[in-house]
């Protein structure tokens, strides 16, 4: 590679027009003063191996990667992080100088982060979390709330089997419980945290009685469009702690933007502002 080639970073994934993340590290570049690019690449499914591979010699430095591939290309990395095993699927790849292809999943990060900075008095350990969904999203979401020593996580998913597979997959610390039930689960909840897609733009929203939460539960969503959700609505109501879900995603692209780019950016209003424009 030239040495004065100027490093390009972007995202992969199919279809990939709604992605906020050029516009967030368009931003940070700039404000950085950092000579870069970041650009959205929609890869077809036949390309995917051929392309990972080759954007590396076009002078990238690394890529994120969205749906629907950010399972499968970790069969290209040659380095798997020890979080995107677990968590089973990487958003992250660094094309690093010696030609290896490391996968990394820095959305544990993200959601972790997110809520330090918006609920600085949350306390991880108060009680048990609530999850609503079982699908990748909720996969990140467990392995952060492990991480940081929640003591207990209850489970609930329209299919069951996808959240017995999860317990499985993370062990004893979680209770599966019935999707019918996942209004009652929450009142023994300290946190709550929805991860399905239900109440994103385009979809129903997701109702849950929340009559029964504890005053001060902290309610967080992860759909970020739009921005409050009829959860956190009803949570802001009911006298809880909410956080939108635009934070995590800001967050889980700090580290990815350090290792490309060699500075690590702040999370600030102005950085919320530059992706809702
Ligand atoms: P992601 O990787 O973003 O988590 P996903 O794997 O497609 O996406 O998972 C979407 C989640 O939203 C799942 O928990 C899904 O429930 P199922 O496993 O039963 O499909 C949940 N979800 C989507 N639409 C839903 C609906 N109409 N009612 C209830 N749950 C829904």
């Amino acid at each position: 590679m030239s040495l004065n080639r100027i490093p390009l970073a972007g995202v992969i994934g199919s279809p990939i027009a709604h992605s906020k993340s050029p516009a967030l590290h368009t931003h940070w570049l700039k404000t950085l003063g950092i000579a870069g690019h970041y650009i959205p690449i929609d890869v077809a499914q036949e390309d995917l191996e051929h392309i990972v591979k080759t954007l590396p010699k076009m002078g990238f430095v690394g890529v994120n990667v969205t749906v629907p591939y950010k399972e499968k290309v970790m069969d290209f990395a040659d380095l798997v992080t020890d979080r995107a095993a677990l968590i089973g699927s990487a958003n992250t790849l660094i094309f690093r100088k010696d030609g290896k292809i490391h996968a990394d999943n820095t959305d544990s990060y993200g959601f972790i982060q997110n809520l330090r900075q918006k609920a600085p008095d949350w306390d991880p350990k108060a009680g048990p979390a609530a999850i609503l969904g079982a699908g990748g999203a909720a996969r990140a979401v467990i392995a952060a709330l492990v991480e940081v020593g929640v003591p207990e996580i209850l489970i609930s998913n329209r299919t069951k089997a996808r959240a017995e597979k999860l317990k499985t997959d993370f062990g004893k610390r979680l209770r599966v419980v019935d999707w019918v039930q996942a209004g009652n689960m929450l009142e023994e909840a300290a946190t709550v945290i929805n991860t399905t897609s239900l109440g994103m733009v385009g979809k129903p929203p997701l109702r849950v009685p929340l009559d029964g939460l504890q005053k001060g539960t902290l309610v967080t969503d992860l759909v970020y469009a739009p921005l409050m959700t009829h959860l956190l609505n009803e949570a802001n109501e009911a006298g809880c702690v909410t956080v939108d879900g635009l934070g995590m995603l800001l967050h889980q692209a700090v580290p990815a933007f350090e290792r490309w780019f060699g500075v690590r950016p702040q999370v600030t209003d102005e950085t919320r502002a530059a992706v809702l424009r």
